[in-house]
């Protein structure tokens, strides 16, 4: 068994990968930057607490080690990174900033294309030859794109050409990945995650991103405002592509285990979920009703569709996509059809989430003030 190293091991979709990896005794070593409340050690052992709902209890099979991703060498000594790197091992680059407002640029660029760049000097520097180097990038560096993303790199390009610096940076560094690979001649791999949610059996969901980011908002406002009719902008039959966790972890543990992969794979669902879908679940759910319009007048909204229009102004890029996503390099490595999710497990998912939203703010509530 070949082991496993982490970095951007704490956040959501690696932690979950963590998990499983653990669960089938693999070798992990999770790179994990300090807070300046807590350590890297404690950060991790949080993250697995929380996706497992307090049930993890330590492993022997997890080294945690803090690192500094922009620092030279992470910031580790050389006994650490030999000690790390020994043997045939499989890196994967999960860090990232998910941020999408302009005023992030910088810090997007920084964080996606310098991790990127130093993720990868110091594989290439202290990996074996038969080692391999995974880099976890977004099915949305498609960009604007019209017809088929394909799973094959695509050049780098203008902002005009994608929704938001996110997209734009994710590209930027798989031509970075690219260009390593023939210079260094490294086995790398590119894996473009769709929306990640939550898990398809359990519905349980403890992301805050995309369309419950959405729904936190609206949940927000559907209790300080409660029974109120609202216009949103949003095409009702465009689509969501949405990936549950437990899919993408299954797939990520068949990069584990299979030898020779195709070099890209989307990491997509074969169905996509209305907008209409989530819309409805969300008034379901909710003391609000929510209109669906395809576009209003600025002039027109009232003050609670300003601030949900304002809300919106990152995930709005994503109200109106119909993406179709190749997936012929995936369905090479994936046995059986993935657990996809449909309406009834959409509905499960923003169930849990809010109810979750709702616990929180009414504890909040009965907390004495002081
Ligand atoms: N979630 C999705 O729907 C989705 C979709 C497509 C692609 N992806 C990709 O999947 C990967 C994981 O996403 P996620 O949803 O799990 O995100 P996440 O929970 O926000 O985790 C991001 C991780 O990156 C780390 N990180 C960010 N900035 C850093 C920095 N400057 N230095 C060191 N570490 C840094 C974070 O560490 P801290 O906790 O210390 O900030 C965290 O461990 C990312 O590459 C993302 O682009 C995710």
């Amino acid at each position: 068994m070949r082991k496993i190293i982490i970095n951007g091991a704490n956040g959501f979709v690696a932690s979950n990968f963590i998990n499983e990896l653990l669960a089938q005794n693999y070798k992990v070593v999770a790179l994990v930057r300090n807070s300046s409340k807590y350590s890297a050690t404690k950060r991790m052992n949080n993250a697995l607490d929380n996706i497992t709902n307090g049930r993890y209890s330590g492993s022997s099979n997890l080294q945690v080690y803090s690192y500094s991703l922009l620092d030279n060498n992470f910031s580790m000594t050389e006994s650490q990174l030999s000690n790390i790197f020994s043997g045939d091992v499989d890196y994967y680059h999960f860090a990232a900033s998910l941020k999408y407002d302009l005023k992030s640029k910088d810090e997007i660029f920084e964080t996606n294309i310098g991790g990127i760049k130093n993720s990868l000097k110091i594989f290439t520097e202290n990996s074996t030859q038969n080692s391999r180097f995974f880099f976890i990038s977004t099915a949305y560096s498609c960009g604007n794109i019209r017809g088929v993303f394909k799973e094959k790199f695509y050049n780098p390009a203008e902002i005009s050409e994608f929704r938001n610096y996110y997209e734009q940076s994710k590209r930027f560094a798989e031509n970075i990945v690219k260009n390593e690979m023939t210079k260094n001649n490294i086995y790398a791999h590119i894996l473009r995650l769709s929306q990640v949610v939550g898990d398809s059996k359990s519905g349980v969901t403890k992301t805050d991103y995309g369309i419950f980011d959405f729904a936190k908002r609206i949940h927000g406002l559907a209790y300080k405002y409660p029974n109120q009719t609202v216009r949103v902008q949003v095409d009702p039959d465009s689509t969501q592509n949405l990936i549950p966790v437990n899919t993408v972890v299954r797939y990520l543990l068949r990069t584990v285990e299979v030898q020779k992969l195709p070099v890209i794979m989307n990491f997509v669902a074969k169905n996509s979920i209305k907008n209409i879908h989530i819309i409805n679940s969300l008034c379901e759910l909710l003391p609000i009703n929510i209109s669906p319009v395809e576009s209003i007048d600025k002039k027109e909204m009232n003050a609670m569709e300003r601030i949900i229009s304002v809300g919106m102004s990152f995930t709005g890029g994503y109200i109106k996509t119909n993406i179709r996503f190749d997936t012929q390099n995936l369905d090479k490595i994936v046995l059986s059809g993935g657990h996809d999710v449909d309406e009834h497990t959409i509905f499960k998912m923003l169930e849990f989430f809010i109810n979750g939203l709702t616990d929180k703010r009414n504890s909040k509530m009965l907390q004495p003030a002081c």
